[in-house]
């Protein structure tokens, strides 16, 4: 960092990360002022380098105008964050977009689908870490020799983070039922999709875990919607930015519930990166556009959806019993090949969210002890 870079920072910015005990409380390191508390002539007053900062490194003291307030901040800390004068290199996201995450084909991970022994994973921080840190990059992990025991899919959500309850229950039976209120509660095959494109927000992780896999069929898949979604947009532009532009309605209704989510196919963060992918043929519902935005949303959608049909995206596996799948429900579609309904194919599935697995890797990371 130059001299130059450091020497204004933009006055607001910098008092508003005053470090002191006055403006943050030290317990909790919460901010103590409503920036409306700040003078509106707010100024650098007199500024000395060298200075002891609290993480025991030099700081920069700086006195303020009017108020007299001080602040000193670690040069370690101005250096890592203070704004530069042009926009450099786009810092890495917030971890949840396509700028922070190896995107893949099938091809990509031959050899090397991200997975973990149950045991290892329970008992090996490593192993816990790595395994949470393929969720967070890849978009998933394959847990193996997780006891096929009923619930215990919820057990296996509590290890990373928080199960989230929905109309379907704590957990979600996918085997063939009498009067399926869902198409995955049959024999029927599945095409990729998100899973609860009506939910707003949508669950952001999902589990699946294999009880029993003695069907014909039944085969699983998963597809990278990131990936997908950045080819579209090298393909075919214009279509990436109507399926990021047109918010689309999703329902989910049965006697007791009934649900409903406008949100685009492809969501960008405010950099235009690829940020969230919603895509169910089962739960999309009536657009209500005008009919040239119909036309070009079509288009579009079907463009998208031969896309995420091209061989050699999907990554085919089997789910054999004691086998559970951990998934970013944001990115990766998942599917199923269809099975005969005379087989027995019970899977138990859970929703979760990603903020709590993207804590526990942090918490893991910084060497804490959340077992
Ligand atoms: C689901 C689903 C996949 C499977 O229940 O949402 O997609 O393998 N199931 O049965
Ligand atoms: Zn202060
Ligand atoms: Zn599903």
């Amino acid at each position: 960092m130059t001299a130059t870079e450091t020497a204004h920072p933009p006055a607001f910015w910098l008092r508003d990360n005053c470090p002191c005990g006055a403006c943050r409380d030290p317990r909790n390191g919460q901010k103590l002022f409503q920036i409306t508390d700040l003078p509106d002539d707010l100024a650098v007053g007199a500024v000395r380098d060298g200075v002891p900062a609290a993480d025991g490194g030099p700081g920069r003291e700086v006195l303020w105008e009017p108020d007299g307030h001080r602040s000193v901040y670690p040069d370690a800390w101005l250096a890592a964050h203070a704004p530069g004068a042009a926009l450099g290199p786009p810092r890495a996201g917030d971890g949840r977009t396509e700028a922070d995450k190896d995107l893949w084909a099938a091809a990509d991970l031959r050899g090397r689908i991200p997975e973990a022994g149950w045991g290892a994973y329970i008992g090996d921080r490593r192993v816990r870490m790595r395994t949470l840190d393929s969720v967070a990059r890849l978009g998933f992990v394959l847990l193996r020799g997780v006891p096929p025991r009923d619930r215990m899919v919820l057990d296996v959500a509590r290890t990373f983070g928080f199960v989230r309850e929905t109309n379907y229950g704590e957990l979600f039976e996918v085997r063939v039922e009498a009067d399926p209120n869902n198409l995955a509660f049959t024999g029927a095959r599945i095409t990729p999709h998100t899973d609860n494109p009506y939910r707003d927000p949508v669950p952001t992780l999902q589990l699946l875990h294999c009880l029993s896999n003695e069907a014909r069929g039944g085969d699983s898949g998963l597809v990278d919607g990131f990936h997908a979604a950045a080819l579209l947009r090298e393909e075919d532009p214009d279509a990436f930015a109507v399926l990021t532009r047109v918010p689309v309605e999703f329902a989910f209704a049965d006697a007791r519930t009934e649900l409903r989510a406008h949100r685009p196919l492809i969501d960008v963060d405010p950099l235009g990166r690829i940020r969230e992918i919603r895509f169910n043929n089962r739960s999309i519902g009536t657009l209500h556009q005008t009919a040239a935005v119909v036309e070009e949303f079509y288009a579009a959608y079907r463009t998208f959806a031969r896309l995420l049909l091209r061989p050699g995206l999907q990554l085919d596996f089997r789910l054999a019993p004691g086998d559970c799948v951990v998934f970013d429900n944001t990115r990766l579609l998942h599917a199923r090949t269809a099975f005969a309904e005379s087989g027995a194919r019970h899977l138990q599935g859970a929703y979760a969210d990603l903020d709590g697995l993207l804590s526990t890797l942090s918490v893991l990371r910084r060497g804490g002890d959340r077992s």
